[in-house]
């Protein structure tokens, strides 16, 4: 068994050697973290057998030579290869919040088996994905790689992209490991800033944030990332209660934990260690299996084990948890057998990879306003003026992390390729910039308004630059940057009729726009098809069915805003009532656009909600039904979302809480009945001695087109 193999192998080892295999280097060219390599020494090192794993290495050709390295160390253990595979590798699909709002679990599991084949391909073992962090607020840059605000909706996407990811299991040649991060509640760092502290209950962590990683392990994620802030004052690099108590203990996970880029040295600025011995010490006894570039493991843990400090048994246990990974991965049997030319060519620049990212990118689009049916625009409109910064760019599409495919800008379709392809050969389509993506230029704006005075009908693309959002890219105004609000006001002035595309890695708030504006679609950033899946959209190829996975807010004041708040002792009635209540004097309390919200260019009808019974009784499934017709004039997807409310509980319980969606389609004129099965398990949660049951009570059952609109019906449900 591996079991027996890894023991066998450890009693070979020297202290050094297994440290060895916890420690984990940057390659040289793309760092994704602010430490620089040391090229010359590192090699050195790997041939000592004093790597056991190297980060941002890709490519057949420089993971073999890696690889290589390794073979001349004693025992010629093999190097494990990781890399931020995040949203795709060589072809990129949207940005991973985009892809949640596609609410297409298929489909996100199908990028990641796509991002997997392509990556292995070019020697990668090891993503680090999913990012499965829970985000309320959208000021963090970070909220782009995430699944949004809910924990049910997240735990899906990240079971379909674990799925994706590993394939038919670790040792296949088309799965990467994949990697549940960052552990944990990372996503609540205070203000929205990026690497700040997080002070929550035990029982909020265990019920909001905990639950897409428990989900991780128990579907065999094979390895974790902790995060790089502290929960209660307790870093999470350190922090026993995470990684030991729950992680390998009560959640009994086999797999490894590696650190976040330095967070272990990072101990010492936190305070919580005093020096590079004290962070490897509490580090290693906190749960932390690899070292990701601190360079504190192999500089200090064999003094702290030889001094006593540090007990063998937990380098033991953290070196074999790795060398597990490494026999199930095949490399023993064959170090280089990821590392074949012939495959990497295959998958670069796969064309069926690419058709799929197309279409993935259209269902991620969310059309979030449609005045007179504006849209979709008829492909032989005579003049179309497409202005805004992001209109040519190509890169940009790719959105934050996109490792793999720095250079090749050529082969991302821009919005403006994407546009022309499909107009009529006899239309024409106009280009202006009108101003640059984040400064204070207005010299653009006059070409840009005379431009959209030819045109029949103008395209804006306006948003935030791609590089604003993503790891330490917190904002604290989420507007569009810039001047480009000025400019949509300049070219409404025209009187033309004006699509606005959005483009994003967060939601960002443009109340102007959303009040004045006639047709607004969410575009995040699509990936290396994007120009194309945007045009099939903007002219009814397909019709859009995403929905908002985060809560979009008035104003910067008002977040967190969230769907799933509790009701507090005050609730105010509506947007206007301010009369003692828990709301603001200033501003309505609901989003500008709430979770589950998109539209689509046909219309949906809800009617029929029926439930198996209103009195239920212990361990009974409660079947709860909805006919959905499609009354507009186009095929199109509907998510159908069940919500529940637990009315009283010996805690309080939030105003509404997913737990249950479908993704389906229905044909015009044609309408299809949806079931939903709820048991006591979809109504437990924890109390703040964080027991995990259900209460017999009354709760609201609620099924609808997103978290506002909804029909409700009340049961009562007896333990
Ligand atoms: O995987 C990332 C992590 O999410 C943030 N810090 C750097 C890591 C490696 O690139």
């Amino acid at each position: 068994t591996i079991d027996q193999k890894v023991a066998e192998l450890l009693s070979k080892m020297t202290l050094e050697e297994k440290i060895g295999q916890m420690v984990q280097y940057s390659g040289f060219e793309y760092a994704t973290g602010p430490q620089k390599s040391n090229s010359a020494a590192v090699l050195e090192e790997i041939k000592k057998g004093k790597v056991g794993s190297m980060l941002n290495v890709a490519g057949a050709g420089e993971t073999r030579a890696f690889q290589k390295l390794a073979q001349q160390s004693r025992l010629k253990i093999p190097l494990l290869f990781g890399q931020d595979v995040i949203h795709g590798y060589r072809t990129t699909f949207p940005v991973n919040l985009g892809q949640a709002a596609s609410w297409d679990l298929g489909m996100i599991e199908r990028s990641e088996r796509i991002a997997a084949t392509e990556a292995s391909a070019y020697g990668i073992h090891w993503t680090f994905a999913p990012m499965v962090d829970v985000a309320r607020d959208p000021r963090w840059g970070r909220v782009m790689e995430g699944s949004g605000e809910d924990t049910y909706l997240g735990t899906q996407i990240g079971l379909a992209r674990i799925k994706g990811f590993q394939g038919k299991g670790l040792g296949s040649l088309d799965a990467v490991m994949a990697c549940a991060k960052h552990f944990a509640a990372y996503g609540a760092a205070v203000g929205g800033r990026d690497y700040n502290s997080v002070d929550m209950s035990l029982r909020q962590l265990n019920e909001t944030y905990l639950p897409p990683f428990k989900a991780a392990a128990e579907a065999g994620v094979a390895t974790f990332m902790n995060s790089f802030n502290d929960i209660n004052g307790i870093p999470a690099t350190a922090n026993t209660y995470i990684q030991r108590d729950l992680l390998k203990g009560k959640w009994n996970y086999k797999g490894f934990v590696v650190s976040d880029w330095g967070s272990i040295g990072e101990m010492i600025p936190h305070g919580y260690a005093k020096d590079a011995g004290e962070a490897a010490e509490k580090a290693v006894l906190g749960g932390s299996d690899m070292d990701m570039e601190s360079r504190v493991y192999m500089a200090e843990l064999p003094k702290l084990v030889k001094e006593g400090k540090v007990d063998a048994k937990f380098v033991d246990d953290a070196a074999g948890r790795i060398l597990a990974k490494k026999f199930e991965m095949g490399l023993f049997d064959d170090p280089y057998r990821f590392s074949d030319e012939k495959r990497q060519k295959e998958q670069t620049d796969n064309q069926e990879n690419r058709k799929f990212g197309r279409e993935f990118g259209s269902k991620s689009i969310v059309l979030l306003k449609n005045k007179e049916n504006i849209l979709p625009l008829s492909k032989n409109v005579k003049t179309v003026a497409l202005i805004g910064p992001f209109g040519k760019e190509t890169v940009a599409n790719h959105g934050f992390w996109s490792i793999a495919f720095k250079d090749d800008n050529q082969r991302i379709v821009s919005q403006f390729d994407g546009i022309k392809n499909q107009l009529d050969k006899s239309s024409t389509l106009l280009y202006a910039k009108g101003c640059n993506v984040d400064d204070q230029d207005r010299s653009m704006f006059a070409e840009a308004v005379e431009t959209a005075k030819k045109a029949d009908v103008v395209i804006m693309t306006l948003g935030e630059g791609h590089a604003m959002s993503g790891e330490a890219k917190s904002r604290s105004n989420i507007g569009f940057s810039g001047v480009q609000e000025e400019l949509l006001k300049e070219i409404m002035k025209t009187g033309k009729p004006v699509v606005l595309m959005i483009n994003a890695g967060r939601p960002l708030i443009f109340n102007w726009a959303a009040d004045h504006v006639p047709a607004i679609m969410y575009t995040w950033w699509l990936g290396t098809e994007a120009g194309n899946s945007i045009a099939d959209v903007l002219f009814g190829a397909i019709n859009p069915g995403g929905k908002l996975p985060m809560s979009f807010p008035r104003t910067e004041g008002q977040i967190p805003v969230y769907y799933n708040h509790y009701n507090t002792g005050r609730p105010a009635k509506n947007n206007t009532d301010r009369n003692y209540v828990s709301a603001y004097i200033d501003l309505d309390n609901d989003p500008k656009f709430p979770f589950g919200y998109g539209l689509s260019y046909t219309n949906f009808k809800y009617s029929d909600m029926a439930l198996s019974s209103v009195s239920l009784k212990g361990n009974q499934t409660l079947t709860v039904s909805v006919t959905v017709s499609n009354t507009g004039k186009y095929d199109g997807e509907e998510v159908v979302q069940l919500y529940i409310r637990d009315l009283f509980g010996k805690v309080v319980r939030p105003v509404k809480d997913l737990k249950g969606f479908q993704k389906i389609f229905i044909k015009k004129g044609e309408s299809r009945k949806v079931d939903f099965k709820l048991t006591p398990e979809d109504l437990k949660f924890f109390d703040n001695d964080l027991n995990y049951d259900w209460e017999s009570g009354d709760f609201d059952i609620m099924i609808g087109t997103n978290s506002q609109e909804v029909q409700t019906k009340r049961i009562a449900w007896i333990k």
